[in-house]
């Protein structure tokens, strides 16, 4: 008989977001005329920029001829696409090589086979709330994890504590659930933490491009010394629309260097390199020729149009909830609004209620964490008419 990985034993049974469409479907099942509104899990709505369909297009008719045909391409990324990427980067005011771009499927694959890297035995910080893949790919790996508050308090943005020591710690900036951004000094303070206690910083800022207030980095690699201490994550999914069509890159500079137990420097770029290799066979050319569309000038400047849709929903959200005296936080240079559960409600019967009385679908806030208790997180990602729509019947509700 094999020997099973009983970590799974200590994982909630089912994935956030599947445990949601799951409820949804029960709902829509028993209640088939009425229109269900999904604010839940922030999938895209808008079409994809011409730009990026001419490109994706070329793409497919490179494949049609024996010239352009292509067929297994490098694992990190074509040379293309991670020049685009490095490109993007010098224009927001980051330096980054195109050796140090691995290109994905997406941040959520990178952020858990990252943990591929490091020995079950380090100290994990996780915030809480949090995107539960974090925490879920450790509890798979059987690592224990020490979990850092964050709340209204702190505004969601909890800051390191020079008493407690960790290896390994996970930040999100843009946040998600919370939508909470933290400024430069604040990642600074992060940066100093890692590097006095020989930690990584395992960044995701696969909302990056939500961010308005020109003060606020967009990248960890904005902060100086980050390269020593961090690997960043990112995603086309909210930047280009690419949720179904899947496009991330991870950033894993030269730097990042760590001795091993027998004295031998390890590079965690080579490490990387060497686990892509070996377990991943790259995205398609043809995701790839779209995603560098995505990064030139003009793509970008399509999908900002965009964003700027979604930013435009995430307003009619917040003033709908600021109406109603709804205490809320992000929505500004996130597509997500966290808010406070009227009545002091428990997230999922709030999240029953919503789904029973509003026919709204959104994200109840414990599924990400013990102080996502009572609060609740929609997302901008809808269209115009269903955010109006959910906004209206929610305000009625409530
Ligand atoms: C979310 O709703 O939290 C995200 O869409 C999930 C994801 O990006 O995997």
């Amino acid at each position: 008989m094999p020997k099973l990985n009983e970590n799974y034993l200590n994982l909630k049974e089912s994935y956030l977001f599947s445990e949601i469409a799951h409820r949804v479907n029960d709902y829509t099942a028993a209640h088939p005329d009425q229109k269900v509104i999904r604010l839940g899990i922030g999938d895209v709505t808008l079409p994809i920029g011409s730009e990026i369909i001419a490109q994706l297009h070329e793409g497919v008719d490179a494949l049609s001829k024996a010239e352009t045909f292509k067929g297994y391409g490098p694992e990190q990324g074509y040379d293309f696409l991670c020049e685009a990427i490095v490109d993007y980067y010098a224009r927001n005011g980051v330096t980054i090589a195109a050796n140090e771009v691995f290109v994905s499927d997406g941040a959520k694959s990178d952020t858990g086979n990252i943990t591929d890297l490091f020995d079950r035995d380090n100290v994990i910080l996780i915030p809480d709330p949090v995107y539960p893949v974090y925490v879920d790919t450790n509890i798979m790996n059987g690592r224990n994890i020490v979990y850092i508050d964050a709340n209204a308090e702190n505004g969601f943005l909890p800051m390191p504590d020079a008493n407690v020591h960790a290896d390994i710690i996970y930040i999100c900036s843009p946040n998600n659930p919370t939508g909470a951004a933290y400024n430069r000094e604040q990642l600074t303070e992060w940066v100093n933490y890692a590097l006095a206690n020989d930690a990584i910083i395992l960044f995701d800022a696969a909302y990056e491009c939500f961010v308005t207030d020109e003060t606020l980095p967009r990248s960890i690699f904005a902060i100086e010394n980050a390269k020593k201490c961090a690997i960043e994550f990112c995603s086309l999914s909210k930047t280009a629309g690419f949720t179904g069509t899947r496009c991330g890159y991870t950033i894993v500079p030269k730097d990042l260097k760590f001795t091993a137990s027998t004295g031998t420097e390890m590079s965690l770029n080579a490490m990387w390199n060497r686990r892509q290799t070996t377990k991943f066979n790259g995205v398609s050319y043809i995701v790839q020729k779209g995603a560098a569309a995505a990064f030139s000038v003009s793509g970008m400047a399509q999908c900002k149009e965009n964003l700027k849709y979604y930013q435009e929903n995430a307003k009619i959200i917040a003033e709908g909830l600021a109406r109603k005296g709804i205490r809320y936080f992000g929505g500004i240079n996130s597509p997500y609004i966290w808010f406070e559960c009227p009545n002091h409600m428990d997230s999922w019967d709030f999240f029953d209620y919503l789904l029973a009385n509003a026919q709204v679908v959104g994200t109840p806030g414990a599924g990400f964490g013990k102080n996502g208790q009572n609060f609740f997180r929609l997302t901008s990602f809808g269209s115009r008419e269903n955010t109006l729509e959910a906004m209206e019947r929610i305000n009625k509700l409530l």
